[in-house]
């Protein structure tokens, strides 16, 4: 059955969304993780660069680990233009400003530790950082969603998809780096109640507008672009990390889409307007052929691995 409570604009969607912005933050609240950044690192294992300047060998580790801690640091180093994109959509007095607040103060302690972390342990060229982060933060290039509906679905799979990056990123390291696995899980837990936040309160839109949350997600999946688009050389970056396996197209079909469309229940929605049934048929045609080239690359690996061994 259609739904009769449509909202006319994202201004009606946003105020009819604004008792489960507050459900949703009250249950973020209950489980509150408080964990210091100063408290997982061994300072005492630090060595001055100018004493003894940084070399690979400090550290050894394949290119793509080393590439996705570089673009994973410097997605987080690049917090304030997220909040202002968040900021920019949230209309005073609306609940979900206190949500940005709070989310923002969680978010900036993962640029703290991961940067004292990287520093202490000597696992990628500090320079080589800092020159990212100055190329990076001058653009101030982040995603930029047209309305709330478009915001919270991208942010949904952005916060899951940055979850999965941190969480395969720690599980490629050696493991007697206790500190930097206990690191980036510790951010991985922080992402995983982001994305649990954002999925929700996008569910709770598609049961108040389900066209337009219908139109907002098939442009969102079918435009995404991992965050990190403005740092330098980040095609490069994105490949190795692929190859390694930490993060590709598998990685947002498997992990990410699929989970998160299911759980929205996108193929079951009805009373769609005909520009949303046009826009679901567009996403499932998406992912089919996403699905081939996944597979396609699949096999090609597995082809590859036979012919060495
Ligand atoms: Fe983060
Ligand atoms: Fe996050």
């Amino acid at each position: 059955m259609a739904n009769t409570r449509l909202p006319k604009s994202n201004v009606d969607l946003l105020s009819e969304l604004a008792p489960d912005v507050e459900r949703l933050y009250n249950r973020h609240l209950e489980a509150p993780r408080l964990w210091f950044p100063h408290e997982q690192i061994n300072w005492g294992d630090g060595e001055d660069f100018t004493d003894r300047p940084w070399s690979k060998e400090d550290y050894p580790l394949s290119d793509g680990v080393r590439s996705s801690i570089y673009v994973n640091l410097l997605t987080e180093d690049n917090l304030p233009y997220y909040t202002h994109t968040l900021l920019s959509h949230a209309p005073e007095s609306h609940p979900i400003l206190d949500w940005n607040h709070q989310w923002t103060m969680e978010e900036n302690r993962h640029s703290m530790v991961m940067r004292d972390w990287v520093h202490i342990s000597r696992c990628i060229d500090p320079t080589y950082l800092e020159e990212g982060r100055r190329v990076q933060m001058k653009k101030g290039e982040v995603p930029n969603p047209a309305s709330m509906a478009e915001l919270i679905a991208y942010v949904s799979f952005q916060e899951r998809a940055t979850q999965i990056a941190h969480r395969n990123t720690g599980a490629k390291l050696p493991k007697d780096d206790k500190i930097g696995r206990n690191v980036l899980a510790l951010i991985a837990g922080d992402e995983t109640k982001h994305f649990l936040f954002y999925r929700d309160l996008t569910l709770a839109a598609f049961a108040i507008d389900p066209s337009m949350m219908m139109i907002a997600v098939a442009k969102q999946v079918i435009g995404f672009a991992m965050p990190g688009t403005g740092i330098p050389s980040f095609t490069r970056h994105a490949v190795r990390i692929a190859r390694e396996g930490i993060y590709g197209l598998g990685q947002f079909l498997n992990d990410v889409l699929d989970p998160v469309l299911t759980l929205w229940d996108v193929d079951h929605l009805v009373g769609l307007s005909a520009e949303a049934e046009r826009a679901r048929a567009d996403l499932r045609d998406f992912i089919a052929k996403m699905s081939e080239t996944v597979n396609r690359m699949a096999q090609k690996a597995q082809g590859v691995a036979s012919a060495i061994s």
